[in-house]
């Protein structure tokens, strides 16, 4: 499973990138509104950190809008995916955009129908929110289980981008259930290596390799 952070923070982003964890980045408006910075310098610092995909969404609701915004989002970087909302105006754009070569991230994805037409549309990724149907009372991680089998049974070449992850488990579901890519939020991603007994146990072996005196190097 690729791993994505799902952010802005320039310096936490280029720290984990630098530990060769980080497969791309996603944004949306809201991320972009919490950095207080201009989207168009954001996307381009990030798609310089980071050798993959960066997530650039449009702003625009109708089509031909968003194709005008996609293309000039995509010229930013070789690796910029335009992230498109799934409407019809957002599949038409997709259809469109992914001819002229240009990635596409379906994003707002809430059902294994939006995401079938994200296919039929020719995304290279779909982004299904687990966390906010999680916060419907409903089991979020069954999209994915449910889109995985769709796109096995006809073959389809889109990957699935699991999105709105809240906890440490969903990254855990994602990657059993074959989650192309999980988009981590910075602050869940930090927590990933974090065990109680990775702690204690190290604190234990190395006032232990004090005591023997030893040195390896
Ligand atoms: C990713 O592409 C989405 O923008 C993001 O994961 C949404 O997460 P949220 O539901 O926590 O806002």
């Amino acid at each position: 499973m690729q791993l994505f952070l799902d952010g802005s923070d320039i310096d936490k982003i280029r720290k984990f990138s630098d530990l060769g964890l980080i497969d791309g980045v996603t944004t949306n408006p809201s991320i972009i509104l919490k950095s207080g910075k201009n989207m168009i310098e954001i996307i381009s610092e990030l798609a310089d950190i980071v050798s993959g995909s960066v997530s650039a969404e449009v702003s625009a609701l109708d089509s031909e809008k968003m194709v005008e915004e996609g293309v000039k989002l995509s010229k930013i970087a070789e690796n910029i995916t335009v992230k498109l909302p799934i409407t019809w105006d957002g599949l038409g754009a997709c259809n469109t955009l992914s001819k002229k070569g240009i990635s596409v991230n379906m994003t707002l994805c809430f059902s294994a129908s939006q995401a079938l037409l994200a296919a039929k549309a020719g995304a290279d990724y779909v982004s299904p929110f687990i966390g906010r149907l999680d916060d419907l009372n409903l089991e979020g991680v069954d999209l994915i289980s449910d889109i995985k089998l769709i796109y096995s049974n006809y073959k389809f070449s889109t990957k699935i981008l699991a999105a709105s992850i809240r906890t440490i488990n969903h990254v855990k579901q994602c990657a059993h259930l074959g989650a192309d890519v999980a988009t981590i939020p910075i602050d869940i991603f930090e927590r990933l290596v974090k065990h109680p007994l990775t702690d204690s146990g190290l604190t234990q072996f190395t006032a232990d390799w004090e005591k023997t005196g030893q040195s390896i190097i």
